[in-house]
């Protein structure tokens, strides 16, 4: 019979997700675009398996059943269009195609159009959770037509990593709206992960503590509720990790410049242009990119000076490090909460008409931000969809009061100390100005009148208003 699955591009990633697909009862066929590759996966991992390879493209599209269901895992950008170019004159009316890469949306949106024109279906999914994820069970968020979702349906939520109210995969909306959300997933991703670099210095530099210390720290931040979460986990087992040859703290020996692949950087992109603040999220990209001047940083040292090394109370590692954890707790809602927000706007101005219930439900599992604060931020979108910001929920509101002191008092320390911590001081701003009804924008306003006659709104009556500031 003919395989119900179609794979293009056998790298970690659609290795795994072939072999996922597989063991849930789906026949596969593979194809990479150089053959040998094949031969290696189905003599090796494939071996033994309802998997077959696929020499040429034709032989490929001949071996699957129709309509085709078909997975492209490829480099984002040109070799998505060029293997989309390749593919479609041999796909008939229905067939579908699933992009699983991280592709910036505007290409889905634009794929997506050129492809169901063509009587196609076309779905941008983004899919997280690494290569066990992808083996196991990713968080699968998939964007298109919804009868384009009903044909992969029975496939993806048995592909997908399961939670306890359900897969962790659902439709997420037309377009490019799976891609961009995973774009979203992804800016959290780097605020996390900024977040916990932030604290690991500031325990290293400012606590004393070694590698173990602290991934006994982050081991206990592990059982509690508001920082459960794959990316803690991890970094306990990171910081528990020694060098081979020296016996030393492994990470200590890693060069401290951290790369992107784009997903960040369309993350903030995105936000700015549609008017959305997400500053502890802009600030992790930044820190990327500024430890990227490693050779500029290492001049500027012996130049430019800091104060003279001196303490802050950071906590007790025993009790969890209080303050330290209070500051990461509330980083880590402000990103989870801008990134909500972005979701918020971007399904306006697309009319993705996404469920922000069922996207906190969709990352509880699978994924690389998965964390038990999730299920709150479900409840809190399941209570409330329009909520304005995740830190008016009542649970969070409380969460952002009992912890806003010690956010303060770390940010404060490592400032006194001159310890950079981006993410941790751009949430303290952010929570700052979000909790002020009254800013000092006023002035900007004045001075923009000023100079350019832009105009002002009064607090006290209605109309614009123009001063003739300079006579
Ligand atoms: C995931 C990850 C995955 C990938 C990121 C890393 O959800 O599984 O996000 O998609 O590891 O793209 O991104 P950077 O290389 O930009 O950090």
């Amino acid at each position: 019979g003919k395989a119900h699955f179609g794979l293009i591009g056998l790298g970690v990633m659609g290795e795994n997700l072939v072999l996922n697909a597989e063991r849930n009862g789906f026949s596969s066929v593979v194809y990479n675009r150089t053959y040998a590759k094949t031969e290696d996966f189905l003599a090796g991992r494939g071996a033994g398996k309802d998997i077959v390879g696929a020499a040429t493209l034709e032989e490929f599209v001949a071996a699957l059943e129709r309509p085709r269901r078909i997975l492209m895992m490829v480099k984002a950008g040109a070799p998505v269009d060029a293997t989309i170019a390749s593919i479609s004159p041999l796909l008939e009316e229905g067939d579908l195609l699933i992009d699983g890469g991280n592709s910036l949306y505007t290409d889905t949106e634009r794929r997506a159009a050129e492809l169901e024109s063509k009587s196609f279906g076309y779905i941008g999914m983004g899919v997280s959770g690494g290569a066990k994820g992808a083996l196991e069970g990713p968080s699968m968020m998939p964007g298109g037509t919804k009868a384009a979702y009903d044909a992969i349906e029975s496939l993806v939520t048995k592909m997908a990593a399961q939670v306890e109210d359900g897969p962790c995969v659902t439709y997420i909306g037309p377009g490019g709206a799976g891609h961009f959300v995973k774009t979203v997933h992804n800016g959290i991703e780097y605020g996390i992960e900024q977040i916990l670099a932030e604290a690991y210095d500031l325990m290293k530099r400012i606590g004393g503590l070694d590698g173990d210390a602290m991934a006994d720290v982050l081991g206990g931040w592990n059982q509690t509720e508001e920082l459960a979460s794959f990316l803690v986990e991890i970094t306990e087992v990171c910081l528990r990790t020694k060098d081979p040859e020296s016996g030393g703290d492994l990470v200590e020996l890693i060069v401290d410049a951290a790369g992107q692949k784009g997903t960040g950087l369309w993350t903030v992109v995105s936000a700015l242009e549609m008017g959305v603040p997400v500053p502890t999220i802009y600030a992790a990209l930044n820190a990327r990119v500024l430890s990227s001047l490693r050779s500029e940083r290492m001049a500027a040292e012996s130049v430019l000076h800091g104060p003279a090394p001196h303490s802050f109370p950071l906590g007790e590692p025993a009790t969890g490090m209080a303050p330290l954890r209070d500051a990461c707790i509330l980083a880590c809602i402000a990103s989870y909460g801008q990134g909500m927000a972005l979701l918020q706007e971007a399904s306006k101005l697309h009319d993705y008409n996404l469920d922000f219930s069922a996207i906190g439900q969709i990352w509880k599992g699978g994924c690389i931000i998965r964390a038990r604060l999730l299920q709150r931020i479900q409840d809190a979108y399941g209570a409330n969809p329009s909520l304005a910001n995740l830190m008016l929920d009542p649970w969070f509101a409380a969460q952002v009061n009992q912890r806003l002191d010690g956010l303060r008092q770390v940010v404060a320390g490592a400032a006194l100390a001159g310890i950079p911590v981006p993410c941790l001081s751009s949430t303290l701003d952010y929570i700052d100005s979000y909790r002020s009804g009254r800013l000092p924008q006023n002035l900007v306003q004045a001075m923009r009148d000023c100079f350019g006659s832009h105009t002002y709104e009064r607090t006290d009556r209605p109309g614009a208003f123009h001063t003739e500031w300079l006579d």
